[in-house]
């Protein structure tokens, strides 16, 4: 199995990177607990954030990855620095012109992905050399595309190349984890399972939006980027929560663009983590989640991927 030959991991599991989430104590967790972590390197953090916060989750001497946003980069080529020092197993490099970035991170030994939302982007990723291909579907939590589903562009891209390909989007579970490795997936890169873990950095107040959250209550869009003024291309929305803020936008993102007042509606909802006004970036697994376990307790329960398989073989579970 590709992820455990190369980074050894017991489950087949990478912790997607998750801005404002996944820092180094989750990453350093999940790669402690037998699947690989990633420290989620948002747009807004500062490249002595990456240092420390990859320390953190080196400690542990467990592999371990970064998630930087390729469009960020460009304008804070300081994130590429500071993980070119860090020299994490794997880094992922997603939204954006990534391909320069791939032959410098490669030349440090780094692993290189990149997150795949159509076959097109598959296409462009083998060409660009990358290593290992997120197909991430549009159910999937955070930033990418909503054009296709995980199952339906995973099966494409990995009709199309020999690489390891890495499903994301849409795993909740041992049995959605099952799903893809049956399919032929290298392991699943799950974002939204690990959303609500102690070790993370979502508050208390998140949490219990998140868990109250069912798998409908999800939306897609650029109103949240329009609202923060981050940076984010047009081209790439994101998949949260939906609250009041997100109601009173939609359909007047280029409007938000330039209101001063909701922008700062926007960035003292989130200072408050008041859940009416900011943004809970979640995938449609989201009515999984029940509680706030450990990152060794989400592990646990995916491993329970080979009994769905095995069932599956002998004719199906109940
Ligand atoms: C809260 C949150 C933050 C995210 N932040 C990032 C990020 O910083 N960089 C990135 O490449 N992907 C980010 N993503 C997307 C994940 O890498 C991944 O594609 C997604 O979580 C997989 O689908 P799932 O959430 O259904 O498991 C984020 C996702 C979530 C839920």
């Amino acid at each position: 199995m590709w992820l455990a030959e190369k980074f050894g991991v017991t489950v087949p599991v990478v912790g997607a990177p998750m801005a404002n989430v996944s820092g180094g104590k989750l990453t350093a967790a999940i790669s402690a607990a037998g699947g690989l972590g990633m420290l989620g390197a948002g747009s807004a953090v500062s490249a002595e954030w990456i240092r420390a916060e990859g320390a953190i989750a080196a400690a542990g001497g467990r592999p371990y990855g970064i998630g930087l946003m390729a469009w960020s980069v460009r304008e804070r080529p300081e994130h590429l620095e500071a993980v070119l020092e860090l020299r994490p197993a794997l880094v992922s490099l997603s939204f954006g012109d990534y391909i320069p970035y791939v032959a410098p991170l490669q030349a440090e030994g780094i692993t290189v992905a990149t997150q795949a939302g159509t076959v097109a982007d598959a296409r462009e990723a083998i060409d660009a050399g990358v290593d290992v291909i997120v197909a991430r579907g549009a159910e999937a939590g955070g930033h990418g595309r909503n054009a296709v589903g995980t199952l339906p562009l995973l099966q494409a891209i990995l009709e199309l190349t020999d690489l390891p390909v890495v499903a994301g989007g849409g795993i909740s579970g041992a049995r959605g984890l099952a799903a893809v490795l049956a399919a032929g997936a290298a392991g699943g890169w799950i974002g939204t399972a690990f959303l609500t873990c102690v070790e993370g950095m979502t508050s208390q107040k998140v949490a219990q939006r998140v868990i109250e959250a069912d798998e409908t209550d999800t939306v897609y869009g650029t109103v949240f980027d329009a609202a923060s003024r981050a940076g984010w291309p047009d081209e790439f929305g994101g998949r949260a929560l939906r609250n009041a803020y997100f109601d009173q936008w939609e359909g007047r993102e280029q409007e938000l663009k330039a209101d001063n007042t909701g922008h700062a509606d926007y960035v003292d909802g989130t200072k408050a983590a008041d859940v009416t006004r900011a943004s809970i970036y979640a995938g449609q697994g989201v009515g999984a989640l029940t509680g706030r376990p450990t990152a060794a307790e989400v592990l646990d329960g995916f491993a329970g991927y080979r009994d769905y398989l095995k069932a599956a073989l002998n004719g199906g579970a109940k």
